[in-house]
């Protein structure tokens, strides 16, 4: 009997692609790392190109609540504390946005999608800041409930991602403790100061639940996330462990949290918490928060703005390489960063 050249290539073909599948799958229940260069599924790179560009994209956006409250800041020690904080989440975004180019997407790329509405930012961002206290509550709170998320994500499935949350988890670390810090400052002052906090926390107190994502009976994609281990936690989880690790700082602060029913459960070991309202979660996420189209209209005018900036990068980029002369030779790398 004679073959058709084609089915032998057909059938090696699926069994090197059958062997690529199992390594990568070996590579997922041995928890360790997936590199750039290896094979992946292109569901798995996929599904990580839309959550780190999701969170890059979360960095960048989230240094505008804060942004505005720079130049009205207390003291020039906040405003130092505040620049500094705020710059750190820039460089989150750019480290982020470089695992992702690992991926084969370009930052460029992936601005574009955000701008045009087929990329997500965290829910938290649409939120006002209105007023001083907030600063302290989105330390406290919103970077709290990103270390909760983030630090599992150390140990994500992707190597390059995994390896910049490292860092990130380091500063978000810091934000947090200058976010209580700054909360404990004015609870230790006047009246109108403790109220100031207690609106705040107020506030912000349901919007920070809501960053863990829908429920995990409603997390889309959730199972196949934990599965590839790019999540190693689940939404829930996440919450619970926020909420537990919240409670007591919300002690020591002498703030109360707005919510009637979250009491200790001793059968559980957890504390019990109510419902966040779920539909505005969704409404947010849909377009419709307070500031999600102020959020827009600044970042694109950045981006605009920008695009000198970009051009003049490319030019100097591509300038021919300088002809060599018989000046001294140039100090060394090392020498002149010496
Ligand atoms: N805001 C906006 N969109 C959200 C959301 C939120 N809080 N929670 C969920 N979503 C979206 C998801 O992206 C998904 O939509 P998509 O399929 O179109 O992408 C949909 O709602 C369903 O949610 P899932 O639970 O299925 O989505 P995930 O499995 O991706 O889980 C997540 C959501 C827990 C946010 C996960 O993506 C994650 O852990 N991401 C990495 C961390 C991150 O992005 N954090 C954002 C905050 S960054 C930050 O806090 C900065 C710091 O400086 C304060």
């Amino acid at each position: 009997m004679t073959t058709t050249p084609a089915e032998p290539d057909q059938a090696a073909l699926e069994a090197r692609q059958a062997q690529l599948q199992a390594s990568f799958d070996a590579t997922i229940a041995r928890h360790d790392r997936i590199e750039p260069r290896d094979w992946m599924p292109d569901a798995y790179r996929k599904t990580l190109v839309r959550q780190i560009a999701q969170h890059a994209h979360s960095e960048i956006i989230g240094m505008q609540p804060e942004g505005n409250w720079i130049g009205r800041a207390p003291s020039l020690r906040r405003k130092a504390i505040l620049l500094a904080k705020v710059q750190d989440e820039a460089g989150h975004g750019l480290y982020l946005y470089s695992a992702c180019e690992t991926l084969g997407v370009s930052r460029a790329e992936l601005t574009e999608l955000l701008l045009a509405g087929r990329q997500k930012y965290s829910s938290i961002f649409n939120y006002p800041t209105l007023s001083y206290a907030d600063v302290g509550t989105i330390g406290w709170l919103v970077d709290g409930a990103a270390i909760c998320n983030q630090v599992p994500l150390c140990r994500t499935s992707y190597g390059p991602y995994g390896r910049a949350m490292i860092r990130i988890c380091k500063e978000e670390s810091f934000h947090q403790r200058q976010g209580f810090e700054l909360l404990m400052t004015m609870m230790r002052g006047t009246g109108a100061q403790r109220a100031m906090v207690q609106e705040s926390v107020d506030r912000f107190w349901w919007p920070s639940l809501m960053m863990f994502g829908p429920p995990d009976a409603e997390s889309t994609n959730s199972e196949q996330s934990m599965a590839w281990g790019v999540k190693r936690n689940s939404n829930d989880e996440l919450r619970q462990k926020f909420v537990d690790m919240t409670v007591p700082q919300a002690e020591a602060l002498g703030v109360t949290l707005p919510d009637p029913d979250l009491r200790w459960n001793e059968e559980r070991g957890h504390h019990d918490f109510g419902e966040p309202d779920w539909e505005e979660l969704a409404a947010v996420i849909r377009g419709n928060g307070p500031c999600n189209a102020q959020r827009m209209a600044h970042r694109r005018a950045a981006h605009d703005d920008g695009a000198w900036v970009r051009e003049a990068a490319t030019a100097f980029a591509a300038r021919p390489a300088p002809a060599p002369t018989s000046a001294p030779a140039e100090a060394t790398h090392e020498e002149a960063t010496r």
